[in-house]
């Protein structure tokens, strides 16, 4: 059973932007509930090469800002370790400085496409190559001036949108970024940027050089991607009650508690607060489950729910089949052929395609052996199979899941009984 309450980490995507932002800004800032998680320690540990110091002492961080560019040359290249967001998000300011640079990371991020970054700086005027135009390391020359453009995303990708938006602070002229899916919305949020809501459906988000970065200390509201996994068990678990206190209810970010919800679940969901972004407490029951076809413009706002999901919806009465989630390829790991050689491992009879997977539920979950790829919402996912298998499930490496939820392992031994 899964009982008690959970106070998830501080949302990462908040985290990395509440210290990105702020190091843009002159003055300190205080963050409370600020995860030491491998992906946000990368992000601090790049900005202090940066010339940007901190104090993080538990989850309380204080950052010392400096004027946009006032931040120092580095004298090594940068390291986003297996932070994605690390890397594109400072990607959009490294261009727009008056010194060279290089950020890389680690083996699996270096595997990841930049060029999704690379296109849209370039057009701005920046000097950025990578290896082979595509991958890590990036390595970023300094150039007169940054111009402004009107970019279209290709993908649906906060990282990009909010990469595009950070070089727009240093251009000349307003840039415009234009997203036909909505994806989340941190970045426009916490710098309060203009948006348009277009007829169309599309959003138009505007930055410029006069955009002042706001005095953004405040207490990270919990990860809603964390608590999802402890939600997940809560379902599958009979006999749960899981009380879920001070975690992100962004709207950009709750699509896996609609389709959860959707699919069955048992949810109570109270609102607590909407500044600096809407949090609140969420109460939930174990409950059986019935698969459902999922939205297509809620997969963006679910893409890391995706493997959690899959496991529930190898749980669920009836079949459940997922496309256009091919992004999912080229996240941390390969999510679609982890998700899948994974569950089969457990015993479960699951098809795969290019851009999705097929699952015919409910099937029993044996014990195995898991290769989380090195991916951590891949380890956190058969941590939570585990509870409803019957043999051990094996996690090869389970010390990963600390990229996103250092407590994870702990937490999950402390709430099930
Ligand atoms: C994030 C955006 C998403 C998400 C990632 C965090 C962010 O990535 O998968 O975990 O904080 O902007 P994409 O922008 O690649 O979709």
């Amino acid at each position: 059973m899964i009982k008690g309450v959970l106070t998830p980490p501080g949302d990462k995507s908040i985290s990395h932007r509440a210290a990105l932002f702020s190091a843009l800004r002159n003055g300190r800032s205080q963050f409370t509930n600020f995860p030491a998680s491998g992906d946000c320690l990368a992000t601090l540990h790049c900005l202090a090469r940066l010339g940007i110091d901190h104090r993080l002492e538990g989850e309380n961080l204080v950052l010392s800002g400096r004027n946009r560019g006032d931040w120092r040359p580095p004298e090594k290249p940068l390291d986003a370790a297996n932070s994605g967001t690390t890397m594109r998000l400072l990607s959009g300011i490294l261009a727009a400085q008056p010194f060279s640079s290089t950020i890389s990371g680690d083996e699996h991020l270096q595997k990841r496409p930049m060029k999704r970054i690379i296109d849209p700086l370039r057009q701005m005027g920046a000097s950025i190559q990578g290896e082979q135009d595509r991958f890590p390391p990036l390595r970023f020359e300094p150039v007169a001036q940054l111009n402004a453009i009107r970019y279209e995303l290709p993908v649906a990708s906060a990282q990009v949108k909010s990469c595009v938006l950070l070089a727009g602070l240093f251009a000349e002229g307003q840039t415009v970024v234009v997203e036909k899916e909505s994806s989340r919305d941190h970045t426009e949020r916490m710098l309060s940027l203009p948006v348009l809501e277009k007829e169309n459906g599309n959003r138009q988000i505007i930055s410029h050089s006069a955009v002042e970065i706001p005095d953004l200390s405040m207490a990270v509201p919990g990860d809603i991607s964390s608590a999802a996994f402890f939600i997940a068990a809560a379902l599958l678990v009979p006999g749960s009650e899981l009380q879920i206190r001070n975690v992100s209810l962004n709207p950009t970010r709750t699509a896996f508690l609609d389709v959860v919800r959707n699919m069955g679940a048992g949810l109570e969901i109270e609102r607590v607060t909407d500044k600096p972004e809407p949090a609140g407490n969420i109460l939930v029951r174990y409950s059986k489950l019935v698969n459902k076809p999922v939205r297509e413009d809620l997969i963006a706002n679910l893409i890391d729910e995706i493997p959690i999901l899959s496991l529930l919806a190898s749980q669920a009465d009836g079949e459940f089949e997922l496309h256009g989630i091919q992004e999912l390829r080229v996240k941390e790991s390969d999510r679609i052929e982890a998700i899948c050689s994974n569950l089969k491992n457990l015993g479960v009879a699951i098809e795969e395609f290019d851009d999705g997977f097929k699952i015919k539920g409910p099937q029993k979950l044996r014990g195995g052996r898991i290769n989380c790829f090195g991916d951590h919402r891949i380890a956190m996912t058969f941590g939570i199979a585990g509870l409803s298998a019957d043999g051990p499930v094996e996690i090869d490496s389970p010390s990963v899941a600390a990229v996103s939820f250092p407590d994870f392992w702990n937490e999950l031994k402390r709430l099930s009984s």
